[in-house]
C-alpha cells in the first residue's frame, strides 16, 4: 500500500499536470468554444481522465536529482500528450478495436476513425511544441530540453512503443516464447515509462551514472506495469479500470498470462519490482516516493 502521504503527493501531482494540460491545450487550441472536431478530440481524450502515472513520474524523477518538479512541468503534459496519442491510435479497429477507454467511448467511436488518428497525430506533435517551450519558460539550460525531445523520440518512437507496438501486432494469433514476448512488452509499454523516469531526473541534473540506474529502473516498473496489465485483462474490474476486459484473449494478444499462466505472471511481475526497489537504494530516503510508485503499479486495480 501507498503511504497517506505518497497518496496525497501523487494526488497534488495529478491535479498539477491536469491544470497544466489544460493551459496547454487552450496555448495551442485556443478558447474551447470555437473548437472544431478535431480538437474537440483532443480535449475528450486528455481530459477523460488517466491516472497519470507518466507526468507522475517524470516530477518525480526531477525532485530525486534534487529538482523542483516545476521545471519539468512540459516535459510531463508532453509524455502524457505522447501516451495519450498512443492509446487513441491503440484503440482503433486496425489496432486492438477498444470499445472504452478512461470511462468513456473510445474516441474514434465517438468521433469517427479518420478524426480519431488524426487527434492521436496532433498529441503526438503538439507534445514536442511542448517541449521546445521548456527552456524559454523554465530556466533550465537547453540543452536538457534538447536530451528530453531525443528520449521522447526514442522511447515513443521506432525504437520504443510504436515499435514495440508493431510487434503486439505481428505477433497476434501467433505463439511466442519469452523472449519475443519481453521485447513486446519492453517496448511497447517499458519504453515511455523509462522516458518519464529519466526526462525528469535530466532535468533535475541527473549524471550519466543516474541516467544509467534510473534507465534500468524504469525498465523494470515499466514491463511489471504491462504485466499487470495483461493481468487486469484477465480478472480486473471494467468499471475501475475503464476500458473493457478480456480483450487480449479476443485479440489473441501475446501476454504474461497467456504464455506463463496468472501464478507465474504475478511472481515474474514481483521479481521485477523487486529488482525496481534495489535500484533506488543508493539514493536511500529521497527515493521513498519512487519507492511507493513501484508498489503500486503492482496493486493497481485500475
Ligand atoms: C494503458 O496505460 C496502456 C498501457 C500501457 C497498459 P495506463 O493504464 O497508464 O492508462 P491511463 O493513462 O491510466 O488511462
Ligand atoms: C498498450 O497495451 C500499449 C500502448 C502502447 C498503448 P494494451 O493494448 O494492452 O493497452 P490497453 O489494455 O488497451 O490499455
Ligand atoms: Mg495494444
Ligand atoms: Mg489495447
Ligand atoms: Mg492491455
Amino acid at each position: 500500500m501507498m503511504t497517506k502521504s505518497h497518496s496525497e503527493q501523487l494526488s497534488r501531482y495529478r491535479e498539477h499536470v491536469n491544470a497544466a494540460m489544460e493551459e496547454a491545450l487552450q496555448e495551442r487550441l485556443g478558447p474551447r468554444a470555437r473548437d472544431g472536431e478535431l480538437a474537440q478530440a483532443m480535449r475528450y481524450a486528455v481530459q477523460a481522465g488517466g491516472k497519470r502515472l507518466r507526468p507522475a513520474l517524470v516530477l518525480a524523477g526531477c525532485e530525486l536529482l534534487g529538482g523542483d518538479p516545476n521545471q519539468a512541468m512540459y516535459a510531463a503534459v508532453a509524455i502524457e500528450f505522447i501516451h495519450t496519442y498512443s492509446l487513441i491510435h491503440d484503440d482503433l479497429p486496425a489496432m486492438d478495436n477498444g470499445e472504452m477507454r478512461r470511462g468513456l467511448p473510445t474516441v474514434h467511436r465517438r468521433f469517427g476513425e479518420g478524426i480519431a488518428v488524426l487527434a492521436g497525430d496532433a498529441l503526438l506533435t503538439e507534445a514536442f511544441a511542448i517541449v521546445a517551450l521548456g527552456p524559454t519558460e523554465k530556466k533550465l539550460p537547453v540543452e536538457r530540453y534538447l536530451q528530453v525531445c531525443q528520449i521522447f523520440a526514442d522511447v515513443a518512437g521506432v525504437r520504443g512503443m510504436v515499435r514495440g507496438q508493431e510487434l503486439d501486432l505481428l505477433n497476434e494469433g501467433k505463439p511466442v516464447d519469452l523472449e519475443t514476448l519481453q521485447e513486446i512488452h519492453r517496448h511497447k509499454t517499458a519504453a515511455m515509462i523509462r522516458g518519464s523516469v529519466v526526462a525528469g531526473a535530466i532535468l533535475g541534473g541527473a549524471s550519466q551514472d543516474d541516467c544509467t540506474r534510473l534507465s534500468e529502473f524504469g525498465e523494470r516498473i515499466g514491463v511489471a506495469f504491462q504485466i499487470r496489465d495483461d493481468l487486469l485483462d484477465v480478472s480486473g474490474d471494467a468499471a475501475a479500470l475503464g476500458k473493457n476486459v478480456g480483450q487480449d484473449i479476443v485479440n489473441e494478444k501475446a501476454t504474461y498470462p497467456a504464455l506463463l499462466g496468472i501464478d507465474e505472471s504475478h511472481r515474474r511481475m514481483e521479481i521485477l519490482l523487486n529488482e525496481a526497489h534495489e535500484l533506488l537504494l543508493p539514493y536511500g530516503d529521497r527515493a521513498a516516493f519512487l519507492h511507493d510508485l513501484a508498489t503500486l503499479i503492482g496493486e493497481r486495480r485500475s
